[in-house]
């Protein structure tokens, strides 16, 4: 590769996408690891949930968004999504001629190393838990640990409608989150999902979908101090930039990143203000995007 290739490579974005705003929790953690990298998000949010459909299906989704992510010539592609990475991480790992990691592996790894008792619960959508990836992989890494899964669907609309009920400035989303969420009826819905799980006497937490770090203080509150919550995406982050060293594909460090949001929705604007408090920056370029079936 000539010097002016391979500098236009290096520079060229990350591809990041999920159902819809939960991956931007990915792309958020993503953008402040990695400062000079660019970024192409996608939310899907035409087809959201992923949670409730057919690993197949959602493998389908995974190959036409990350082909569309190709051809935008990204350098990475971050499966911001438990179950689209449950789903189509090893097909687009096989298939594709660029890295692409997911978000189970991370997750495992950082519960794996922050159970003192060896008893790690997982809570995600019904498909990521059907899939069993997360088992497996916590279970890969320590196969003395003893995993508890309990998919939590009515978490994804929380976080959803919730962040449609938050107002105000973004910089004050996290606190106004506590506000948001700490009503009796998703309280309610928490309790019934979280306690039986307390009750197994875990001590750390799997938030196993990338919408759950926006309902923190709702599950922190019901688990209690004494339970570990942990978020995918720090770790996601900090393994984008393993892979982006280990390949010499790092973005220059007088790069100046640009950041583009797509979102298979119809109502931009909705995706750009709703988008904004998951990213906790403005949302700017943001585009409706139809992916080619
Ligand atoms: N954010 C997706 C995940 O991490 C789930 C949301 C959905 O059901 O589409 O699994």
């Amino acid at each position: 590769m000539t010097e002016s290739k391979a500098a236009s490579f290096n520079n060229a974005p990350i591809g990041v996408f999920d159902s819809g705003f939960g991956g931007l929790t990915v792309a958020s953690e993503l953008a402040k690891a990695l400062p000079h990298e660019s970024i192409i998000y996608l939310g899907d949010s035409a087809r959201c949930p992923y949670g409730p459909r057919d690993l197949d299906e959602v493998n389908t989704f995974v190959q036409q968004i990350t082909s569309w992510l190709v051809d935008r010539k990204v350098k990475l592609i971050v499966i911001a999504c438990n179950t689209a990475t449950a789903a189509g991480l090893a097909h687009a790992q096989q298939t594709l001629d660029i890295p692409v990691i997911g978000v189970i592996e991370p997750g495992a790894r950082a519960a794996a190393a922050t159970t003192r008792n060896r008893r790690v619960g997982v809570i995600a959508t019904k498909g990521t838990i059907d899939s069993g990836a997360y088992t497996e992989a916590i279970r890969a890494i320590d196969p003395q640990i003893t995993v508890f899964s309990v998919p939590t669907p009515r978490f994804v609309i929380i976080a959803e409608q919730g962040i449609r009920m938050a107002q105000g400035p973004i910089e004050s989303y996290t606190s106004l989150a506590s506000k948001v969420y700490i009503r009796p009826e998703f309280e309610e819905i928490a309790r019934e999902y979280l306690i039986p799980l307390t009750q197994c006497n875990i001590d750390t937490l799997v938030m196993g979908c990338t919408h759950f770090p926006l309902i923190k203080t709702l599950i922190g509150g019901v688990v209690g101090h004494d339970v570990t919550l942990i978020s995918s995406a720090e770790e996601a982050a900090r393994d984008a930039a393993s892979v982006l060293e280990a390949c010499g594909a790092q973005a220059s460090p007088d790069a100046t990143p640009t950041y583009e949001f797509y979102t298979t929705g119809n109502d931009i604007e909705e995706f750009r203000s709703f988008g904004s408090r998951a990213f906790l920056h403005e949302l700017e370029n943001v585009y409706h995007v139809d992916l080619p079936q």
